[in-house]
């Protein structure tokens, strides 16, 4: 080797390790930005199990409050029902006029008092039956029914409500529909809820109540009337609690807002759902798609309740 090669040599082994310190040294500072990094992780991780923990306490006082709300509502509910019955046996037995005759006016003021107090008792059962759902304290009694006893029972029970010559309410009989396994109870009080709302809210026509059978495992129900109509923007919120369509018309028509809430739940219960089509000024149709055979834990899918609510025509 000459010495200029050994120079060479030595000149090259100098730069190497010169290049190996520059790299040590970046190594070095890597590590110590991982090592920083890793305490930030470490203190984030520490935030995010204090948040998890907060919100752990959060949902805790929610429930709370919630299964408060339920009891608090089921207690002044009954303590409600009380002295409503009382007010109601009592205007009773005044328009009976059982304690001597009553004027022309006294019987329009009893009259009016019967009125309010049936109201209040159908808010306070409402209520009731919100609080108990709410609670998981409704249990389903499903049995195996005519669809046509169903319907006699419904006609029956607002035959003596019919006070408006200019509105038919007319029951379709159920032709193609078999025989259905649920609770009869619950869906009777869902249809109950939508005729004495399509009959509030109807002057002229019609209420038609009808079923059908329309996607397999599904059974619809639908009440159509020829009354005001909803307007699409409130259509949305209608089957939310207290929920009340703030329109002249339904305004004069102050009810709880709890009916419809009630049935969708009551709907959800026996393993349905319930929907509305409406054309302000044309009329409503609210449906409940309720399965032919209740069990527990199934909910139908959103094609197969748009297959369900879809028009025949
Ligand atoms: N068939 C209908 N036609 C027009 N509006 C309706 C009809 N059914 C319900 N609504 C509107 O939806 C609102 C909520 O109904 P609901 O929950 O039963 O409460 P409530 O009958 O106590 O007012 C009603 O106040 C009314 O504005
Ligand atoms: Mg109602």
């Amino acid at each position: 080797m000459t010495d200029k090669d050994a120079k060479t040599t030595r000149d090259e082994l100098e730069r190497i390790s010169r290049q190996r310190d520059g790299l040590q040294a970046e190594l070095l500072e890597r590590l110590a930005q991982i090592e920083s990094l890793n305490q930030e992780l470490a203190e984030t991780n520490r935030g995010v199990v204090a948040l998890y923990a907060e919100l752990d306490d959060r949902a805790a006082d929610l429930r709370e409050v919630s299964e408060l709300k339920s009891r608090f509502l089921s207690y002044m509910s009954h303590e409600f029902r009380t002295p409503l019955g009382a007010i109601r046996s009592i205007t009773r037995i005044l328009l009976d006029q059982m304690d001597g005759p009553l004027t022309k006016e006294q019987e329009k003021q009893v009259r009016f008092v019967q009125s309010s107090a049936e109201e209040l008792t159908e808010m306070v059962n409402d209520l009731l039956d919100l609080a108990k759902i709410e609670a998981g304290r409704i249990s389903i009694s499903p049995a195996w029914f005519e669809m046509v006893d169903l319907f006699a029972a419904l006609r029956g029970m607002f035959r003596p409500l019919l006070t408006n010559e200019a509105v038919a309410l007319v029951f379709e009989e159920p032709t193609d529909v078999p025989r259905v396994f649920t609770d009869d109870k619950k869906l009777s009080q869902i249809l109950r809820n939508f005729i004495s709302n399509a009959l509030k809210f109807t002057h002229k026509g019609e209420v038609r109540v009808s079923s059908q059978y329309r996607t397999p495992g599904w059974v619809t129900f639908s009440v159509a009337d020829t009354g005001i109509g909803i307007a699409r923007e409130h259509q949305g919120a209608l089957f939310q609690d207290f929920v009340q369509v703030d329109a002249p018309i339904q305004r004069r028509f102050r009810g709880t807002g709890l009916g419809l809430a009630l049935s969708k739940r009551l709907a959800e219960l026996l393993g349905g759902s319930v929907a509305v089509q409406s054309e302000l000024g044309q009329g409503s149709t609210f449906f409940a798609i309720i399965p032919i055979h209740f069990s527990p834990n199934k909910l139908p899918s959103p094609e197969e309740v748009q297959m369900a609510t879809k028009s025949e025509d």
